[in-house]
């Protein structure tokens, strides 16, 4: 008897500035998913949210310059469902060339960075369509996602995060003086600014003195309209892989030394030449703590599946920090998040298989849920 493989659509590219980013990530578990047990259907999104399944659509973001402009996508129709979405790249006779046939996925592997990907937007809509997929749900995914709620989680939840304060656009634009000396008031120099919900260090910057918190917070609300104004310390980098659904485990901590002053932008993406420690050199002490803070910070926001949590750790009094929480961290076979498991004895191949049955699980656990109410039993 033979049994049929799982099909696993793995979406990859996106409306984002970590599009190259999913791309390698998801080249990566396309070539170490294990073979014998499923089946691949390679989903790409270009980065003006088209959607394309059939043909290569990893050949073909990676040539994105000469795309043929034939994809139906989100933004130019109504859809109905995933169908209309998911549109062939190429038409012809193979077997995933028609919309229908790309709907014969049986769980979804989200590979999507940053906004419109890790953010609970595409996690909604594989809801809507009834799909399991890998990774947080929604809420988990937006409140990973977004700087300021998730720090409010934290707190109540007795986490240790900095002293923030949450500025809406509106407000730094119409009296900046009155941020300032909110800012001042709450904060000492250096301070942090960043927007609410980005990633990968864009429109975050460093302020040492008056003028450079105005350029700061001018930087960051060219990106968002929250932005964050955050006590800034001098900090080591340490970073934790989780997984799991209700019963989740952490990895052993690693170490990030950037090739700048801070973890930029340019000393992620540019330099290449940050170093990544595993595991970090901390005490035996701190390693418990950091491991059990990032499990509690998993289950405060309620995630599922996977999470790297990052941690900032003062250089002159040791204390730790809970940084953010990252839903669908790197993942290409040199990323810290996968690098984190083999160091603690999960391979990449074994990682990819368990995040995969952690989907189906929670997607059986979800459907355990009444949706309906009969209204003759109530009391
Ligand atoms: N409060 C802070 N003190 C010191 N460094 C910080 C602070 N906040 C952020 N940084 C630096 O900026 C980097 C990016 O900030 P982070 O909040 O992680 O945003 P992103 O989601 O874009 O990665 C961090 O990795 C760290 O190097
Ligand atoms: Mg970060």
């Amino acid at each position: 008897m033979t049994i049929r493989k799982i099909r696993v659509g793995i979406l990859f590219g996106g409306r984002s500035g970590e599009h190259e980013v999913s791309l390698t990530s998801a080249q990566g578990i396309m070539r170490a998913i294990d073979k014998d047990k499923y089946d691949v259907v390679p989903i790409g999104i270009t980065k003006e949210g088209r959607w394309m399944v059939g043909g290569d659509p990893m050949q073909a973001l990676r040539a994105a310059a000469d795309m043929p402009p034939v994809l139906a996508s989100i933004a130019d129709e109504e859809p109905e469902s995933l169908q209309t979405v998911l549109v062939p790249l190429e038409p012809g006779p193979s077997a995933l060339t028609t919309a229908e046939a790309a709907l014969e996925v049986d769980v979804i592997f989200p590979v999507l960075h940053g906004p419109h990907g890790e953010d609970g937007t595409v996690q909604g809509l594989l809801e809507l369509a009834g799909l399991p997929y890998v990774g947080a749900g929604v809420t988990a995914s937006a409140v990973g996602m977004d700087k300021a709620i998730a720090k409010d989680v934290f707190r109540t939840h007795g986490l240790p995060v900095l002293p923030y304060q949450v500025v809406l656009r509106v407000a730094w634009e119409a009296d900046p003086a009155r941020v300032v000396t909110l800012c001042e008031a709450a904060l000492r120099y250096p301070m942090f600014t960043k927007p609410a919900n980005l990633g990968s260090s864009v429109g975050v910057s460093r302020a040492n003195n008056r003028g450079e918190l105005t350029a700061g917070l001018d930087e960051a609300a060219r990106f968002d309209r929250k932005l964050i104004v955050e006590q800034g310390i001098e900090a080591r980098e340490i970073e934790v892989s989780v997984l799991g659904n209700d019963d989740p485990i952490a990895s052993v901590p690693g170490e990030i030394i950037p090739s700048r002053d801070f973890y930029s932008y340019a000393a992620k993406y540019i330099d290449d030449a940050s170093d990544l420690l595993i595991p970090a050199p901390v005490s035996e002490e701190q390693t418990e703590q950091i491991r059990e803070l990032a499990v509690k910070a998993y289950a405060a926001i309620d995630c599922a599946g996977m999470a790297r949590v990052d941690f900032l750790m003062d250089r002159s009094t040791d204390g730790i920090w809970l940084n953010e929480l990252n839903t669908i961290p790197g993942f290409t076979p040199i990323s810290m998040y996968p690098k984190l498991w083999e160091a603690t004895g999960i391979s990449y191949t074994e990682l990819i298989d368990r995040l995969i049955q952690l989907a189906l699980e929670r997607y059986k656990d979800v459907g355990r849920s009444a949706t309906m109410f009969d209204v003759s039993t109530a009391t």
